[in-house]
């Protein structure tokens, strides 16, 4: 059913045995976050269908628990998914792509309220033609900074690290990287290419989500520090 789909488990059901996984993920974080810097952070993995929007998404529910000021960046410039769990997906049309574009724009003209108290969401905007070139301007390291004076967290969903370049890059300016293996989906191979990858960026890896996703109704976490 579409509509399900498009349900987040951490908003429903606030007493899942997921959403509690979601918050030991929360409390691996917040625990690495108090003795360094560890404001933004990006959620990525290998391919495709990981799970990344998934947990970024729930993610940033649970932390908005904790009366965090939280903010979800929808970093998949190309395919947009994370606003349909915040029923904001074309509410407006502008977003990150727009305050790259458009220097003199701000991020308070395109970050929108979600129903969950505490948390802010970044729609992508507009499918860009350049999404690499633009994420690797001056600009989005200008966003973060007005960005990170007004959230204590700040979640940027992201497409694919091995398909396309625009991971790397966020994960070059964020604090954190978050990666999501699934379980009888991620290749061993990819994983060290990513691996790789990461440290060629400079990224910071702070730990590895095992998504064991085993239908469309359960799912199983586990937090891995790295
Ligand atoms: N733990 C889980 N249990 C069950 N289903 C899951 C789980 N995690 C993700 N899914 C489902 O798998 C599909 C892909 O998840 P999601 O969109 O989060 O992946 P993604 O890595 O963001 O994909 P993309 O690379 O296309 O952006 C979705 O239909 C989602 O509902
Ligand atoms: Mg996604």
């Amino acid at each position: 059913m579409k509509e399900q789909e498009t349900r987040l488990v951490s908003i429903e059901n606030s007493f899942s045995p997921i959403t509690e996984q979601y918050r030991n993920v929360r409390t691996s974080i917040q625990f690495m976050a108090s003795s360094a810097s560890l404001k933004i952070l990006l959620v990525t993995s290998t391919e495709q269908g990981e799970g990344k929007t998934t947990l970024a998404s729930n993610l940033a529910v649970v932390m908005a628990e904790t009366k965090k000021r939280v903010l979800l960046i929808d970093g998949d410039l190309r395919r947009a998914t994370a606003g349909k769990y915040f029923n904001l997906f074309a509410s407006k049309g502008a977003g990150l792509s727009t305050l790259l574009t458009n220097k003199r724009s701000e991020p308070g003209e395109m970050i929108q309220r979600t129903q969950v108290k505490n948390l802010d969401f970044l729609p992508a905007g507009p499918i860009p033609p350049n999404p690499s070139e633009l994420l690797e301007s001056q600009r989005l390291n200008e966003i973060f900074t007005l960005l990170e004076e007004q959230y204590d967290f700040i979640i940027v969903d992201s497409p694919p690290l091995l398909i396309v370049t625009d991971a790397q890059i966020f994960a070059s300016k964020v604090d954190g990287v978050v990666l999501v293996v699934r379980e009888n989906r991620t290749r061993r191979n990819s994983l060290l290419k990513c691996k790789t990858v990461l440290e060629r960026s400079n990224a910071r890896l702070i730990g590895v989500v095992y998504n064991a996703a085993k239908s469309a109704k359960d799912g199983n976490y586990k937090y891995y520090k790295y």
